[in-house]
């Protein structure tokens, strides 16, 4: 029997790489334009970097993570996220030391060992960017409008901005006992996972999918009511920043995180085409994550974007790279001028595409025609003899006739493109 993938785990075929490299070359232009550089961390860390970070009692630390026992008997886990990994760099490199204020992105897979469906897989890609440094709100509304520029870049402008406020160390306490209180009526009404997070994370029994959670906490106290001043006038300064820089958004006050580092800002981009899996990008501030992982008390915001969930949503837009020329020819004889002149117009940047095996005339239009080359030229005797030939642009079969040079070919395509 053949060996096929593991199952969560996707291969990105040539049809659809295009697409890819479509979203991930939009994200690094606009991510640059803010003024954010890229940064690679392993996809492996220790076990304990995301323990500390994402917090024991969530969903990915508890039942989600690819953790193994190496063979130097090292606990060692496949990355369920980038944020954690990125702030263990940013510590151990000193990168706060070179400037204040960093602004990082990364790209990559994720590993998260969840049940299968679309749009959710094991493993996955994101896109995140990072900015450290900074309490100011200003940052947030940087972040923020960064995302909703890459989303206006590769032209999805249905997933919409919602944010919230998690309060910070100083508010939380107040409101978590507010939500337990309101909760501890209502535990029977409670899903066996939701009971559970009532003691462990009772944050998240707010955005639990199974609806009789949603109807026993629709009326539950949210963070909004209970944040202190400080970060009531943080939240208001982020909504006020957001409305200079243009950017639409709506204010969702159940929204709660995934992952425990959380304080204050907190944002999804959410799509209405994509069922349960409907956040196709999400972040928020996380103001405690660089000390607690060991290093000085450094404030942070960024998000990441799920790749296979953009990429759903640009569904079938045609991205594939097509050839600008193909060159057939009549005979054997003429096959070492096409070639010559192939590898000449490839180093001018056209690409270019020729038979390989001496098939008829026939059968290497029908190639063309296939792999969808924006213009043809048949090279016979004649046209080797007379060093002219007809290029043809294959959209409406407009013909022009050019030197067989490479600067004639290149003059010819510019014209009839
Ligand atoms: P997250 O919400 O866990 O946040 O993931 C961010 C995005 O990754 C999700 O909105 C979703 O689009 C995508 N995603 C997550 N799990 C899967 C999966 N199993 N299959 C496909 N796509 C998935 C984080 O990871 C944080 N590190 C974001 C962040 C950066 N916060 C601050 N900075």
């Amino acid at each position: 029997m053949s060996i096929t993938a593991i199952k969560g785990c996707n291969d990105i075929l040539p049809a659809d790489s295009g697409r890819w490299h479509h979203i991930e070359q939009s994200a690094r232009r606009i991510f640059e334009l803010f003024g954010f550089r890229e940064i690679r961390v392993p996809v492996m860390e220790k076990t304990e970097l995301f323990c500390r970070s994402i917090g024991d009692a969530t969903d990915i630390v508890e039942k989600e993570m690819y953790t193994f026992t190496d063979k130097g008997e090292n606990s060692v886990t496949l990355r369920p996220e980038g944020t954690a990994g990125v702030m263990r760099a940013l510590i151990e490199h000193k990168l706060y030391a070179v400037d204040p204020i960093s602004r990082l992105y990364y790209l990559g897979p994720m590993f998260r060992y969840e049940r299968p469906q679309k749009g959710r897989y094991r493993q996955f890609h994101q896109i995140g960017a990072e900015i450290t440094g900074t309490h100011d709100p200003l940052a947030d509304a940087q972040v923020l409008t960064m995302l909703a520029a890459f989303f206006h870049e590769i032209c999805l402008d249905e997933p919409s901005l919602q944010v919230n406020s998690l309060g910070c160390p100083d508010c939380r306490p107040a409101y978590r006992s507010a939500l337990c209180s309101f909760l501890e009526g209502r535990l029977e009404l409670l899903c066996d996972d939701c009971k559970r997070r009532y003691l462990t994370n009772p944050l998240r029994t707010l955005d639990c999918k199974v609806p009789g959670c949603g109807e026993a906490t629709a009326t539950a106290p949210t963070t909004l009511d209970h944040l202190c001043g400080a970060c009531n006038n943080h939240f208001t300064d982020v909504q006020k920043y957001l409305e200079l820089s243009g950017t639409p958004y709506s204010i969702n006050p159940r929204m709660v995180r995934g992952l425990d580092y959380y304080t204050r800002t907190t944002f999804e981009m959410v799509t209405g085409l994509l069922g349960s899996q409907s956040a196709v990008a999400a972040g928020g501030r996380y103001d405690g994550l660089v000390e607690q992982l060991g290093g000085p008390s450094i404030p942070g915001i960024g998000f990441a974007v799920g790749l296979e969930r953009v990429a759903l949503l640009l569904g079938e837009r045609d991205y594939s790279v097509v050839p600008d020329l193909f060159i057939a020819t009549m005979g054997k004889g003429e096959r070492a001028a096409a070639f010559q002149l192939m590898h000449g117009l490839i180093k001018k940047d056209f690409r270019v595409e020729m038979d390989y095996e001496g098939k008829s005339l026939k059968s290497q239009m029908r190639r063309a025609d296939k792999l969808k080359a924006r213009f043809s030229v048949v090279i016979g005797e004649n046209e080797v003899t007379s060093g002219r030939a007809e290029f043809k642009r294959m959209a409406d079969g407009t013909e022009m006739e050019a030197a067989l040079t490479v600067e004639g070919i290149c003059a010819v395509l510019s014209e009839l493109s």
